[in-house]
C-alpha cells in the first residue's frame, strides 16, 4: 500500500487522527484471535492512527487488557487513549475505582480521555466533579461523555466545570444521521469535538445497504465499507472509530479516508439515506 498521510484533527489543541481504533468485542477470543487483533491494532498505530477507544464494559475489561498488550512497544505519550466507565460507576468514588482498574489493565498511568459511557441515574453534577478531580490529579488528561444528545450537553455545560467537557461520542453513520440536524452544529458552535462510533452500523456492516450505496462502491471498485467510511469523514471534522480485527480491514479503512465523494455521489446517497429535516431522537447502539 502506498503511504497514506492520515489526516489529523485539532481537538481543542490535541492532535488526533481522523480514524481511531474501535475495540468493542476484542480480547475475547482464543490466543490466535488475540494475536490477530493485536497485529491489526499495531498496524493502525504504525500507519498514522493515534486514537484508541475502549471501555471497562468491553468484555468486562478484556478489551482494555488486549489494548494494554498491543500498545507496549510504543511511546505512550504519542498515543491518545480513551476509556469509559459505566453509568452505575458515575459517582466520584466508584469512577476512581473503575479508573484504577482500567489503568492497570491498560498498563499506563493516565488516560487521555475518560468518558461517561451513557447517562444513568447519578446526578451529572457529581459525575463532573469526580472527573474534574481525576483530571486535577493528572490521572486523566481530559473528560467527556458518550451517548449524549443536545439537551444533555446543554445541561452539562451549565454545571460547575461543565464547560471543560472535551468531547461527546455518539453513533454516527449513513443510516444514523439524525444528529446532523442539531447536535453536530451545536457541538461545532460550542467547540466540543465529536467522536462518531459504529461507522459500519456495527457487526459486519451488512446492516447498512441500499442500491445507490452498492452502485457507488461498485463504480469506484471499493467495498461498501469504504464508501461508508468516506461518507462519515467527508467533512474532516468527525473522528470515526471503526473496529477492525483484520489487517486487511485496517488497510482498507485507512485507504478509504482518501476517497473524496463527489457532490453527485453524496446526493445519490441522500436519496437512499435522507438528511434529517427535523429533530430526531438520538440513535444509540
Ligand atoms: N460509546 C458507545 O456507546 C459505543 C457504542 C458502540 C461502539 N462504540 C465504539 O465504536 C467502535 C466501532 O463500532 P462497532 O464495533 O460497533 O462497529 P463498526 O466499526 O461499525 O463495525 C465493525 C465491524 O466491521 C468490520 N469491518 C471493519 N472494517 C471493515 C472493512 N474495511 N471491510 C469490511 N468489514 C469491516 C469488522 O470486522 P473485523 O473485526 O473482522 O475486522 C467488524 O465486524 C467500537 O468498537 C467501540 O470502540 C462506542
Amino acid at each position: 500500500m502506498e503511504a497514506i498521510e492520515m489526516k489529523q484533527l485539532n481537538f481543542k489543541g490535541e492532535s488526533v487522527s481522523e480514524l481511531g481504533i474501535g475495540t468493542w468485542n476484542i480480547g475475547e477470543g482464543d490466543a490466535r484471535q488475540s494475536s490477530q487483533e493485536i497485529t491489526a491494532i499495531q498496524y493502525g498505530l504504525e500507519h498514522g492512527i493515534n486514537f484508541i477507544d475502549t471501555a471497562e464494559m468491553y468484555g468486562e475489561g478484556k478489551s482494555e487488557t488486549l489494548v494494554g498488550q498491543a500498545i507496549q512497544p510504543y511511546d505512550r505519550d504519542k498515543l491518545f487513549i480513551t476509556s469509559k466507565f459505566y453509568p452505575f460507576h458515575a459517582t466520584p468514588s466508584l469512577m476512581r475505582a473503575s479508573l484504577t482498574k482500567s489503568l492497570q489493565r491498560l498498563k499506563i498511568d493516565y488516560l487521555d480521555l475518560y468518558l461517561l459511557h451513557w447517562r444513568g441515574n447519578t446526578p451529572l453534577v457529581e459525575t463532573v466533579q469526580g472527573m474534574y478531580e481525576l483530571q486535577a490529579e493528572g490521572l486523566i488528561k481530559h473528560w467527556g461523555v458518550s451517548n449524549f444528545d443536545t439537551s444533555d450537553l446543554q445541561e452539562l455545560i451549565e454545571l460547575p466545570h461543565g464547560k471543560d467537557v472535551f468531547a461527546n461520542e455518539d453513533l454516527y453513520n449513513l443510516r444514523s444521521r439524525g444528529i446532523e440536524f442539531d447536535l453536530l452544529p451545536w457541538q461545532a458552535e460550542n467547540n466540543i469535538p465529536f467522536i462518531g462510533y459504529s461507522p459500519f452500523g456495527s457487526g459486519n456492516g451488512k446492516g447498512i445497504d441500499s442500491p445507490e450505496l452498492r452502485q457507488i462502491a461498485q463504480e469506484r471498485q471499493v467495498s461498501v465499507q469504504a464508501i461508508l467510511l468516506a461518507w462519515v469523514t467527508r467533512h474532516h471534522d468527525v473522528l470515526s472509530i471503526p473496529k477492525a480485527s483484520q489487517v486487511e480491514h485496517v488497510t482498507a479503512n485507512i485507504a478509504a479516508t482518501e476517497i473524496k465523494l463527489t457532490a453527485e455521489e453524496l446526493a445519490r446517497l441522500d436519496q437512499d439515506f435522507p438528511a434529517p429535516i427535523g429533530k430526531q431522537a438520538l440513535d444509540v447502539i
